[in-house]
């Protein structure tokens, strides 16, 4: 009796097991995936009300948000654009660029001699070597020496974007804390994971958003692995010039114009890179601290920063681009956060000034000033490499020079908080 039973039982769990087998090979479009990146993006789904279908391209100057939102629903065809074209990817800096950074970046912040200027500039990422060939369509596109000559900002972006990923705002970010976007290359798949599987977790919290924003990929087996990244998380934002070191500052302006077009409400917006370490709990409690204020970039600000003049420096700046002796404060590349109320203002004015390849001093020095945003200090904006300790992190919002494989070790350590700091 107990073995019919047993038969009778395995006769049932076999066909059970035969038909998902037949579900799943004939009644999906998609296969089956039980990894934890479709976990991933279930989550998302689940906390977005809008649906996951990819957005396409649109061919646009510059409009207003509804516009564009139409255009992109009813919108059909997708048009990858171009891609013969290749450019540079900025390589992660090396072991000595890191030893000048890090001794740059402790500098006091009130005041820099000049010389210190050249090694604090290098905190920026190195371009790797150029291959290429592109049509000069763009003012830059001779590869930046133009640039020295004075172009205007709007004269090399292209507006609108080539992923767009609109769902990432929700009710245009009036449900937002705040908005966490991460400057990142093509190439650095690696770095996005590991902030996806670290502290770009709080990415599931309703009340804040975040993103990686992109260049154009050089190849079109890099655009098309971009795309897939982009159709499985939902978390890329495509932007429309080549990726590469003189295009950081058009990065920015896209990341600008895309808060401006899909997430005017936000509060805020901490604008960083993909080798950062973010204490996001650190970041909730500043923002909330700061609720009422307007018009204001915080960060690590650089004071009375002199351009170099010298042609041969990467940093060279020349008196068409910027004419005055000293920039204008500005808070340092790796993290600030702004308000969202000046990032209309922000881009609008960005494509009508002279185009600076250093992204921090345009950005948040020249063309804040010029609309006049205050940039405030922020100790907690620590934007450089630290001994990675747990009370050293519990303090900082912001870690540069994180190493994918590092953020782990990160992300534990601020996890487990049993230490005592004093
Ligand atoms: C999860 O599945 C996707 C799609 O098949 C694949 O690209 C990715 O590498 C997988 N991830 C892991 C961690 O297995
Ligand atoms: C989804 O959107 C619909 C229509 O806009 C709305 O009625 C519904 O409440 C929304 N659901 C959620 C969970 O936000
Ligand atoms: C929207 O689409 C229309 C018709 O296709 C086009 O004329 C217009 O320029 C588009 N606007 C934007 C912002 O893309
Ligand atoms: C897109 O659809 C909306 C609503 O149906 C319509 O108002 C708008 O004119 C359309 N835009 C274009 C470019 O066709
Ligand atoms: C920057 O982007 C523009 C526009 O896509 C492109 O023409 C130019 O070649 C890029 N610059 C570099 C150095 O790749
Ligand atoms: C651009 O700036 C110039 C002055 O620098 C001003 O005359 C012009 O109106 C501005 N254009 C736009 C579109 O804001």
């Amino acid at each position: 009796m107990a073995s019919k039973t047993r038969v009778f039982h395995s006769l049932i769990l076999g066909l059970v097991v035969l038909s998902l087998i037949f579900y799943s090979v004939y009644n999906t479009s998609e296969p089956i995936q039980f990894n934890s990146s479709v976990y991933y993006i279930k989550q998302r789904d689940e906390r977005s009300n809008t649906s996951s279908s990819v957005f396409k391209p649109i061919s646009s100057a510059i409009v207003g948000p509804t516009e564009k939102l139409n255009n992109i629903t009813n919108n059909s065809v997708s048009s990858s654009s171009a891609v013969d074209k290749a450019a540079v990817e900025p390589s992660s800096a090396d072991k000595a660029v890191q030893e000048l950074v890090d001794k740059a970046a402790s500098e006091p912040v009130d005041k820099a001699p000049p010389e210190v200027v050249d090694k604090v500039v290098q905190e920026l990422p190195r371009p790797a070597q150029v291959v290429q060939v592109i049509p000069p369509r763009k003012a830059n596109s001779d590869g930046g020496k133009n640039l020295a000559k004075g172009v205007l900002t709007s004269r090399l972006y292209d507006a609108g974007h080539d992923i767009p990923n609109i769902e990432l705002c929700p009710d245009l970010g009036a449900s937002l804390q705040f908005l966490v976007l991460i400057m990142s290359a093509p190439t650095h798949a690696e770095a996005r994971m590991a902030i996806r599987q670290t502290w770009g977790h709080y990415a599931q919290r309703k009340d804040i958003g975040m993103s990686f924003v992109l260049g154009r990929a050089k190849t079109p087996e890099l655009t098309s692995s971009i795309q897939s990244e982009s159709d499985l998380y939902g978390d890329i934002i495509g932007s429309r010039f080549m990726d590469s070191y003189d295009n950081l500052t058009l990065k920015t302006t896209s990341m600008m114009e895309w808060v401006d077009s899909y997430c005017p409400k936000v509060k805020f917006i901490l604008k960083t890179d993909d080798d950062m370490f973010i204490n996001i709990p650190k970041l909730i409690s500043f923002v909330e601290a700061r609720s009422k204020f307007k018009r204001t970039i915080f960060g690590r600000l650089a004071k009375k920063w002199r351009p170099i003049r010298k042609v041969s420096s990467k940093y060279y700046v020349s008196t068409q681009q910027y004419a005055p002796p000293v920039f204008p404060d500005f808070t340092t590349g790796p993290a600030y956060l702004l308000t969202g109320d000046i990032v209309h203002e922000l881009y609008v004015k960005a494509l009508n000034m002279t185009y600076l390849k250093l992204e921090d001093v345009f950005t948040t020095g020249v063309v804040a000033q010029a609309i006049k945003v205050k940039r405030v200090h922020a100790n907690e904006f620590l934007n450089k490499r630290i001994a990675f300790s747990m009370c050293n992190l519990k303090k900082s919002i912001s870690i540069h020079m994180v190493k994918y494989h590092e953020q782990f070790d990160l992300w534990k350590k601020l996890l487990d908080g049993r230490q005592k700091c004093g």
